[in-house]
């Protein structure tokens, strides 16, 4: 018996190492795991851009590099995030090994044990965890079709005993709830965090990943909303782009807070992997950027299509959803009485897996919710998997 430390008891934590496992067992048709596809990575230009490095560069990627990140990349992100509208003359970049990592050093950085922080319900899985490990309590607040609810979000805040650290969102193509925010809703949710001190968190993973241009066209980043007295923290990946295992995401803050964060992340990991920053800044500053995302965009649309298609064709009546703009995920509503649980069980018997409802619920109880991704599978099992997946749900009702 070991004198584990407190942090150790996270229940979304256990989650996660169920549904990795899961998303990746042979055999299975998986609409689990919330990853690229093994197929789409552009593994060809990647061999391309390493053998053309110089051998100064290459000895470069072996190398330790400064804490904040590969200057070279801080100034392709620079580029990047101005292009969306980012405030970046005014914020400094913080490249993470991964955006977890920027989730995990917020938190760190502002949260004592007991502290309270916002969440949406339902909620990004791997943020609920990280908050639960640095013994944060966590309040949440649901969110529709159109985003957080505004008016629950006020009573809440109203009610509460004390000033929460942060509120965390995922405004643009929800993991789980596939879901985008209104411009009306962004701005209806910076006015009431306005003048409060409450620091807003924006965790932007998958905004570059909308199935159609004219969709995207009215999507603004809330850091870049001007005229409201409101610290955004924002956070972007390269995991679901250029893939998981470069472990590369950064955080976008103001000075005051990018030093301390500086500071955490030095005494976590030093700096994140000089190769992948590299091979990641070659891919953004030759231009291979733009044309791998339209790539990637046509997939997923076709993807998403596909999976809508099914459900259309195969799902009872009693069951709902919201189509996607962007993003990974289709998030079905079930009838009240039914519980993702059960109808898991019955699915991993006739080899189908998706994620439940209550591993996405910040008190790990709602249960009237699935997450089926459609970013990592054959496209050729999505038709049979939602068949079996409908027939076990008809079979419940
Ligand atoms: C909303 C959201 N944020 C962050 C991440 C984690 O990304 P990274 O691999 O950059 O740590 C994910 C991955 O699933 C995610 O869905």
């Amino acid at each position: 018996m070991y004198a584990f430390s407190r942090s150790v008891n996270s229940m979304h934590s256990e989650d996660i190492k169920t549904l990795m496992k899961q998303s990746s067992g042979s055999g299975l048709i998986s609409f689990a795991g919330g990853m690229p596809n093994n197929d789409l990575f552009p593994i060809h230009q990647m061999d391309e851009i390493y053998n053309s490095l110089t051998d100064d560069l290459k000895k470069l990627c072996f190398q330790y590099g400064p804490t904040s990140g590969y200057p070279p990349l801080i100034a392709s992100l620079n580029k990047l995030l101005k292009r969306k509208g980012l405030p970046v003359s005014t914020n400094k970049i913080l490249v993470t090994t991964g955006s977890l990592q920027a989730i995990s050093i917020i938190t760190q950085e502002f949260v004592n044990e007991g502290d309270l922080i916002l969440t949406e319900n339902p909620c990004f899985v791997g943020a609920l965890s990280i908050f639960e490990t640095y013994g944060a309590k966590m309040v949440s607040v649901p969110i529709d079709k159109d985003g957080i609810d505004i008016e629950i979000l006020k009573d809440t805040l109203a009610k509460l005993e004390k000033k929460p650290k942060f509120l965390y969102v995922t405004p643009t193509f929800h993991n789980p709830a596939g879901i985008t925010y209104t411009d009306e809703r962004r701005s209806a949710l910076m006015q009431v965090l306005s003048g409060t001190g409450i620091i807003l968190i924006e965790d932007d993973a998958y905004g570059d990943l909308y199935f159609d241009e004219k969709d995207s066209a009215g999507i603004k980043a809330m850091k870049s909303y001007e005229n409201y007295d409101v610290e955004v923290i924002y956070t972007g990946s390269f995991s679901k782009i250029l893939g998981p295992g470069f472990r590369l995401g950064y955080m976008l803050a103001s000075p005051e807070i990018h030093e301390k964060a500086e500071s955490i992340k030095q005494a976590l990991d030093a700096c994140t992997s000089n190769f992948m920053q590299i091979l990641a800044n070659e891919f953004l500053s030759k231009g291979h950027i733009e044309p791998y995302l339209n790539f990637l965009r046509k997939e997923y649309a076709e993807r998403k299509t596909i999976l809508q298609d099914s459900l259309m064709r195969h799902m009872p009546d009693e069951i709902s959803w919201n189509e996607p703009k962007g993003g990974f995920y289709i998030w079905l509503k079930l009838p009240s009485e039914m519980r993702s649980s059960d109808i898991f069980k019955e699915c991993l018997n006739k080899g189908v897996v998706f994620v439940t409802g209550r591993t996405f619920d910040p008190h790990n109880a709602k249960d009237d919710r699935l997450r089926l991704s459609f970013s990592n599978m054959p496209k050729a099992d999505i038709e049979k998997g939602t068949r079996i997946l409908a027939e076990v749900i008809r079979e419940s009702l």
